[in-house]
């Protein structure tokens, strides 16, 4: 039997999925992970840049079971090399920097390797390195830091669709898995001008595309324009055969379970709301053709509220639902994944603390970040923790998750 082609591929992937988003710093080998173990069904790596990626070796580290990128030491200017000697938190760091660490057996089927690109060859060099290990190559159009844009990365690719397409052809020509693009809307209430981009994006290659609801110019905190969002991915579903993934503001089971059935989408990725309770991955019931669940109850109205239940902006059932998981104990195990994975201590405490802290999200999207936690941890505690062990200390995590075996499952 022939391997399926990349559309093939693509349509397994993205059907019926529930997505971890990329986010830099945060979506990482332990939160990928944890991810996975509640079920998402993709995760995708964090973005990172095209020239970094090409650079890297790739080492397959036995202890760990996992597969390394690893820009080496002798790449960085002296003074940095010896910081990064002296860094006696992890012993990794004297190998040099580990852009990427797989686990190849969590994440098989599973991983897609985010890209920073503004230029197609280069794009293509970075996507060769590490297809081997990933399912799928996504190129990030919708990212507006200054950082990116300025590169000719990101968002800035929104308003260069020749450039945007030419590095979509390029990937689809020349590698087998599938090619996405993540993108945000153009227009904040007009759909014309996103369904052009995503068209041309699609006849130039791309296998499936998400879009993140908002334009370029909102902040974080405004709230998702979900009805352009809607209007959108009707339209592209009625015309284009290729999988879209929805993204922004699903906060709730209720949101998600929403947003799939007004939008006809074929998947939904989730940034922030994975980091404030990532048992949002589980399933909540199976969803019949229609989307329409017969299980739970909809909307706040549907159910008795009580002093553990609230409801969010859009009146849904929220974060107190019997569904999820007490943010705690998904800390603790968060913090067990980087013992495993031996995260850096330092990227271990930002992904604690934006579970934490909710900075970027306004408190009445998630009602339930007003409460304290049992442990009555802070983020000032977190932010003195100087070690994983000190984090393993304040969280009082007591399981502790096992390396692979002897044989690892990590081939050449
Ligand atoms: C992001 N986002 C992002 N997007 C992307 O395409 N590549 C990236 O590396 C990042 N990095 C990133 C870091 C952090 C900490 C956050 C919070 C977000 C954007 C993200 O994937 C998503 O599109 C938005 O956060 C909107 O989705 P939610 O958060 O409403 O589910």
């Amino acid at each position: 039997m022939s391997p399926p082609s990349a559309q093939e591929a693509a349509n397994k992937l993205f059907t019926n999925s529930t997505i971890l988003a990329p986010m830099v710093r945060a979506s990482t080998t332990p939160l990928r992970t944890l991810a996975i173990s509640y079920g998402a069904s993709l995760v995708y790596t964090e973005e990172l840049v095209d020239r970094s990626i090409m650079d890297t070796e790739r080492v397959i580290n036995e202890e760990l079971g996992t597969i390394d990128y690893i820009k080496p030491l002798s790449s960085f200017p002296g003074k940095v090399q010896k910081r990064m000697l002296a860094d006696s938190d992890n012993p990794d760091c004297a190998k040099g920097a580990i852009l990427l660490r797989i686990d190849p057996t969590l994440e098989r089927n599973k991983l897609i390797y985010q890209i920073g690109t503004g230029e197609a060859g280069l794009a293509i060099k970075a996507a060769e390195r590490v297809v081997g290990d990933v399912s799928g190559i996504d190129v990030n159009m919708g990212c507006p830091k200054k950082f990116s844009v300025s590169g000719g990365m990101g968002s800035a690719l929104l308003s260069d669709p020749k450039r945007a397409c030419d590095i979509i052809s390029t990937l689809s020509r020349n590698i087998s898995k599938p090619v996405s693009a993540k993108i945000r809307l153009l227009h904040p209430t007009d759909p014309q001008p996103t369904l052009d981009f995503v068209r041309s994006l699609i006849n130039a290659g791309a296998n499936a595309i998400t879009i993140h609801g908002r334009i370029v110019e909102d902040e974080s905190q405004t709230d998702a324009r979900w009805e352009t969002l809607v209007e959108v991915v009707k339209s592209l579903k009625h015309s284009e055969s290729v999988p879209i993934i929805i993204n922004g503001d699903l906060y709730t089971h209720a949101d998600i379970r929403e947003m799939r059935k007004r939008s006809g989408c074929d998947g939904v990725m989730l940034a922030r709301p994975a980091l404030y309770n990532m048992s949002l991955f589980k399933e909540e019931t199976t969803y019949d053709d229609t989307c329409q669940t017969t299980t739970e109850a909809t909307t706040a109205e549907e159910l008795p509220l009580s002093e553990f239940q609230t409801t969010n902006h859009h009146g849904h059932y929220g974060y107190n639902s019997p569904l999820l998981s007490p943010r705690t104990s998904i800390i603790q195990e968060y913090v067990s994944y980087c013992v495993r994975y031996r995260n850096h201590s330092k990227n271990a405490k930002y992904v604690v603390c934006e579970m934490l802290s909710a900075r970027r999200a306004p408190l009445s999207r998630v009602p339930f970040l007003n409460m304290s936690l049992e442990g009555g941890q802070t983020v000032n505690e977190v932010c003195q923790c100087r070690s994983l062990s000190d984090l393993v200390k304040i969280w009082d995590v007591k399981n502790t998750l096992p390396l692979p075996s002897a044989q690892n499952n990590a081939t050449e």
